[in-house]
């Protein structure tokens, strides 16, 4: 037998309503934030991911998969969705739009060869937003406010904003000096990884889930302490906005993020959720100002977030464990004969065109049998085709919840279902 491969999942049944759940609640949260959708590639240039999501990066550095083409191009399957945003952005020329700023929104899958583990895959999916073309901090707050209400709407509402900024590039420049100097003595009691950070970029330290108790990273210094004012000043405007918007949050100094674009704002959505372990970060996202001008186009800043599908499905799942989430059938046909069933398909295919959610049997099931199912599809009304009323223009529905059984007219069969539903 051919299995899925390591790190994968097929998403079908229950886990398939809450994956298209998710996606139409974002899609309906996105349009009253007015953004708009985009698509971009599933793989791109390798080029573009060194360039944004940075070669120090573990995601870049250790997970991508790469491969070249029969023409011999050097391909990359996405491992995050911003980059091929900001891509678009440039080689569509955006910027030069007059409606401004761009706020897209996007859904879709990402890859990423990490050790596969609850919440962890290395066929992941996303959905995210961007915004290109505005450096308010009142965006920042907008972004945020945005996830955050997006899983309070989905009913998760024991998330955690984690926040904090990274500064301009001189407020980042100037803590990564001071972070270097602290770390230098003690960097032999750092893990490998962490060795390799101290020279390809030391900030990364500041996340490493094998260190983050040990006394070295407790005390490390702030980057707070080390911000400019202009820095300083942004970031108490997004935290004043944030409060405006009820949203809570929580700084966290410590908080870098694991991809090299950022600067000013970063955030996290962490859920309370014991499954999850190390995984349970939601949602995260940040200001990366300097990308697009990194990538070429003309300078112009960004911010946006996404959140991981799989794991927002694994905490619904926890939060609904006790809730039947089948969702019910309106009509069930019931047809026997070939006669019967010529009519049942014509009103079936009527039904589904008013909206109605409605189902036949195709497997030549008995009577019986047919009963049994609309039960099991939890069928609101039972539409019993016999070949004897059909003949006197008569169509029998039957309320399967009060049993009660009427016999109507053909010709205002589809006004009568519609009103008893
Ligand atoms: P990220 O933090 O790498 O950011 O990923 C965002 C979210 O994707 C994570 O919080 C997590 O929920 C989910 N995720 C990441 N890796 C996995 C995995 N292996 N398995 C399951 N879920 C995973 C980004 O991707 C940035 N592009 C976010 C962003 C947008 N920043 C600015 N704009």
């Amino acid at each position: 037998m051919i299995t899925k491969p390591k790190g994968t999942y097929d998403i079908y049944g229950d886990t398939a309503k809450y994956y298209n759940y998710i996606n139409d609640t974002f899609k309906t949260v996105c349009e009253y934030y007015n953004y708009e959708y985009i698509r971009t590639p599933i793989f791109e240039e390798s080029e573009l991911f060194h360039r944004t999501v940075g070669q120090t990066s573990d995601i870049v550095s250790k997970e991508t998969y790469d491969f070249k083409d029969r023409g011999n191009r050097c391909l990359t399957l996405r491992p995050e969705g911003t980059a091929g945003v900001v891509r678009s952005f440039i080689e569509n020329k955006m910027y030069g739009d007059v409606n401004q700023p761009k706020k897209f929104y996007y859904s879709g899958t990402m890859y990423r060869y990490e050790r596969p583990q609850a919440g962890r895959y290395r066929e992941l999916s996303q959905i995210g937003v961007e915004v290109l073309g505005c450096a308010s901090p009142l965006i920042d707050a907008e972004v945020i406010s945005l996830a955050y209400r997006l899983l309070e709407e989905m009913g998760i509402d024991n998330i955690t904003v984690k926040i904090n900024t990274l500064g301009n590039n001189f407020s980042r420049e100037n803590y990564r000096s001071a972070l270097v100097h602290y770390l230098e003595p003690h960097i032999h009691e750092l893990c490998e990884d962490c060795k390799k950070r101290f020279t390809t970029n030391p900030l990364r330290i500041l996340d490493c889930k094998v260190d983050k108790d040990s006394d070295i990273i407790k005390n490390i210094p702030s980057i707070l302490d080390y911000l400019d004012q202009e820095s300083k000043t942004r970031f108490d405007q997004v935290l004043e906005y944030l409060t405006y918007l009820d949203v809570d949050y929580e700084v966290d100094s410590n908080l870098v993020r694991g991809l090299d674009y950022y600067n000013h704002t970063v955030f996290e959505l962490v859920a309370d959720v014991d499954q999850l372990g190390n995984a349970s970060t939601l949602c995260g996202g940040g200001r990366y100002n300097g990308l697009v001008a990194n990538l070429g186009g003309q300078d112009t800043p960004g911010i946006g977030f996404a959140c991981g599908i799989d794991r927002l499905i694994m905490v619904l799942q926890e939060l609904n464990k006790d809730k039947d989430i089948t969702s019910s059938l309106d009509v069930y046909v019931m047809a026997i004969s070939e006669e019967e069933k010529l009519t049942a398909i014509r009103l079936v295919q009527d039904l589904r065109w008013c909206e109605i959610k409605t189902e036949m049997d195709t497997l030549n099931r008995g009577l019986k049998a047919q009963f049994k199912q609309a039960d099991r599809l939890k069928a609101r009304l039972l539409v019993l085709l016999n070949s004897k009323d059909l003949q006197k223009g008569l169509i029998t529905v039957k309320d399967n919840l009060t049993k009660e059984e009427t016999k109507v007219d053909e010709d205002e069969i589809l006004d009568y279902i519609i009103s008893n539903l």
